[in-house]
């Protein structure tokens, strides 16, 4: 079906943020200059609560680079309980007054938040670098994303909010619809898009209307806290954004337990967005709150007989391996149809030998490190077990020094059937199935019948190849002929079904409804 579109989101007016191109010396100096800066920086962050209140020193946490534990990054305060109170108490009580703020005056606040970040690039750069192992083209992908999110937004909750649809009705009747706020709003969010998802959330929610409440992942509090502080900076107020560095489960189940909370933004695991989906609904006499999750995927990518052989190699390269894999978003299972799939492999081989692994701020390094010791663990675990069968088809080399940070070599895995995975595997890992031509049926039964529903990419110069797959898979973002990752706001909007998410898609025109509510008012003039 057409969906109709907002004017000037694709059109001629649509313009993404600037960015930084790393391969243009004159581009590439300047922004390193000012990153390798912040090389040595320790920063210190807390819960951002309206109303202060005392810290428990127990809840000090040291935040440790995931490339070299040595390197300290700097300190983090986790919230307590009186904290976790003290926050919903205060969105709750600003909500009504930021709900009547004008959508404009909304909305250039959050254009403002987004020029700060544009010029803080290189300290938010320094930080996902340090604190969350991302590389330094990560690093301004994820500012250049959050600034898109700002803009867009902001542009969007113009279009929508403020102001009202007169519908058809008897003559002496006036009948309006308009859009307006829930109420106060959670939004939790994951460590791999440290910035730009947090931002995402908080963006969304705000400039329709909601005050938030945000809990950031654990592993990355200190960018959010920075993040926040900008936000400040820009004249979002107090009360309506608040943040709650802490633990997942102690904080977000006191948030989402809470009967006066509207909303839930979240993007993370699928199984931590169930315990969410389970929360909001035990609530007693609370509101039916709104839930927007984008969690995991399985995601597969389809490669027939008449694909390029390179073109599929550094595609699958930059789809299973970029940030280290751990992208929602990236390339979990590879489907080559049997009579290409030794050339494919025997490229991938060689390329995969030549990734180098190390240090995120080095320009030379293709994949950093994995996020903590737990994740390490976890894929080494599925590595092993799988090399137990002889299943390994194709590996990287580590390090040296390798032993000071989280690395996981990127590794390929020969399986039978997909159904041999039982998780996403969140880090460098691909895995290979071959499929006959007769098989194609059984190979989009399989995928869709695993659940998820996030990204997929097909490769093929027969153009009916790809239609038919499109139409018959279950899938949010499908890519033909190119890599799998790096959606952009406004123009690849971005979210998945099934166990990937609720959907609306991020980066989206539809994606501010969810934040919103719908009122109806009639007056007999
Ligand atoms: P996670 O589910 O472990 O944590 C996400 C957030 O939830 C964190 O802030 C965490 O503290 C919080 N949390 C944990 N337990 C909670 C609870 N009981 N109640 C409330 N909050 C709780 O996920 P992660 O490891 O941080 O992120 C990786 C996952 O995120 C992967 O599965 C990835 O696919 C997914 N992801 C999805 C998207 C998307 O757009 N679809 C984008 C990025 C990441
Ligand atoms: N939006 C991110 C991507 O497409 C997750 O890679």
């Amino acid at each position: 079906p057409h969906i109709p579109l907002p004017p000037d989101m694709y059109g001629e007016g649509r313009k993404n943020s600037r960015g930084v191109n790393l391969t243009i010396n004159s581009q590439l100096e300047p922004l390193l200059e000012k990153v390798r800066h912040y090389d040595s920086q320790q920063w210190t962050g807390g819960p951002m609560v309206a109303n202060k209140l005392e810290a428990d020193p127990a809840l000090k946490q040291t935040v440790v680079s995931p490339f070299d534990h040595r390197q300290t990054v700097g300190t983090v305060q986790w919230a307590n309980a009186a904290q976790t109170q003290a926050a919903l108490d205060a969105a709750v009580d600003a909500f009504p007054g930021w709900n009547a703020t004008d959508v404009s005056e909304r909305a250039a606040i959050v254009r403002k938040i987004g020029d700060l970040l544009e010029e803080h690039m290189p300290e938010l750069m320094a930080l996902c670098c340090r604190e969350a192992g991302k590389q330094l083209s990560d690093g301004v992908a994820e500012v250049r994303e959050a600034v898109d999110f700002c803009r867009y937004y902001a542009n969007r909750a113009e279009q929508l909010f403020g102001q009202t649809e007169t519908l058809p009705g008897p003559t002496g009747e006036s009948n309006e619809l308009y859009l307006t706020g829930r109420g106060p709003f959670v939004a939790i969010s994951p460590w791999n898009f440290p910035v730009a998802i947090f931002m995402g959330q908080i963006m969304a929610a705000v400039v329709s209307g909601n005050t938030v409440v945000a809990k950031p992942a654990e592993q990355t509090s200190l960018v959010a806290c920075r993040c926040v502080e900008l936000m400040y900076q820009a004249g979002l107020p107090k009360a309506v954004l608040q943040l709650l560095p802490g633990d997942g489960p102690t904080v977000g189940q006191v948030l989402t337990a809470d009967s006066r909370v509207t909303g839930v933004a979240f993007t993370g695991s699928t199984e931590t967005a169930q315990v969410i989906n389970r929360a909001l609904a035990a609530r007693d006499n609370a509101p039916l709150a709104a839930l927007v999750a984008e969690t995991g995927g399985q995601n597969a990518m389809i490669v027939d007989s008449t694909a390029l052989p390179e073109q599929v190699v550094a595609d699958v390269v930059e789809s299973s391996f970029t940030s280290a894999g751990q992208r929602c978003s990236a390339l979990r299972v590879l489907f080559l149809q049997e009579d290409i799939a030794d050339k494919v492999i025997e490229i991938l081989a060689g390329a995969m030998q030549e990734l180098e692994l190390g240090d995120p701020r080095e320009l030379t390094t293709d994949v950093g490190p994995v996020i903590d010791a737990d994740a390490k663990a976890g894929l080494l675990a599925h590595v092993e077990k799988f090399r137990a069968k002889g299943r390994i088809i194709a590996e990287g080399k580590l390090p040296a020094g390798a032993e000071h940070g989280h690395f996981v070599v990127p590794v390929a895995i020969a399986l039978d059937d997909m159904n041999e995975l039982e998780r996403e595997q969140f880090g460098p890992i691909l895995h290979i199935v071959r499929w006959k031509a007769t098989e194609l049926d059984t190979v989009i039964n399989k995928i869709n019948a695993a659940g998820y529903g996030l990204t997929m990419g097909i490769h093929s110069r027969n153009e009916g190849f790809a239609e038919e797959i499109d139409r018959k898979v279950r899938i949010g973002n499908v890519y033909v002929n190119r890599n799998i990752i790096g959606a952009v706001v406004g123009v690849q909007p971005f979210g998945g079904m099934g166990l990937s998410g609720t959907g609306p898609k991020a980066g989206g025109p539809h994606y501010l409804l969810r934040f919103a509510t719908e009122r109806t008012r009639t007056i007999n003039t």
